[in-house]
């Protein structure tokens, strides 16, 4: 049976029935059509589902949707400016070309922003950690390290 949930996605209130049954990374994809949180192995391994909830990066895959109950959750799509204005850390990603076949892109970022929304300035070491969860399988990892850098200290 369906349970309403009340959420806050990328800033706008959502009063919506769910399955209780489902993922949020189901939810956001499905029901939302919020496609640019991706799914890789669906059992939280590779972090290509991250999302940010309450301010924390969490595999949305094995999240279940009725844990969003209350909680502010932020995606992928919630990080541009309404005028279409990337964020710091979209735009630094494309000009550190550290985008290749993009599919683990939105998970490094929101694991990131989580990371520099928490601490300005976060060590080299901080960084690594902010994405261990996040595999590359194009292997980015020198490009996407220096793309986070290059934003760090600089919001
Ligand atoms: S799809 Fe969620 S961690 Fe891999
Ligand atoms: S850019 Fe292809 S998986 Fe990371």
């Amino acid at each position: 049976m369906k349970k309403e949930i009340t959420f806050t996605l990328n800033n706008e209130k959502v009063v919506v029935e769910v399955d209780p049954k489902w993922t949020l990374l189901y939810f956001l994809r499905n029901i939302m059509e919020m496609t640019g949180t991706k799914e890789g192995c669906g059992y939280g391994e590779c972090g290509a589902c991250t999302v940010i909830v309450d301010g924390q990066a969490i595999n949305s895959c094995i999240y279940p949707v009725l844990e969003a109950e209350g909680r502010k959750i932020v995606t992928i799509e919630g990080l541009m400016a309404k005028n279409g204005e990337l964020d710091p850390l979209q735009k630094a990603f494309v000009d550190e070309g550290a985008v290749q076949c993009g599919f683990c892109i939105p998970g490094m970022i929101m694991s990131s922003k989580a990371l520099l929304d928490e601490k300005e300035k976060p060590t080299e070491d901080e960084i690594k950690e902010s994405i261990e969860g996040n595999l590359c399988r194009c292997t980015g990892y020198v490009k996407i390290i220096d793309a986070i850098k290059s934003v760090a200290g600089g919001r």
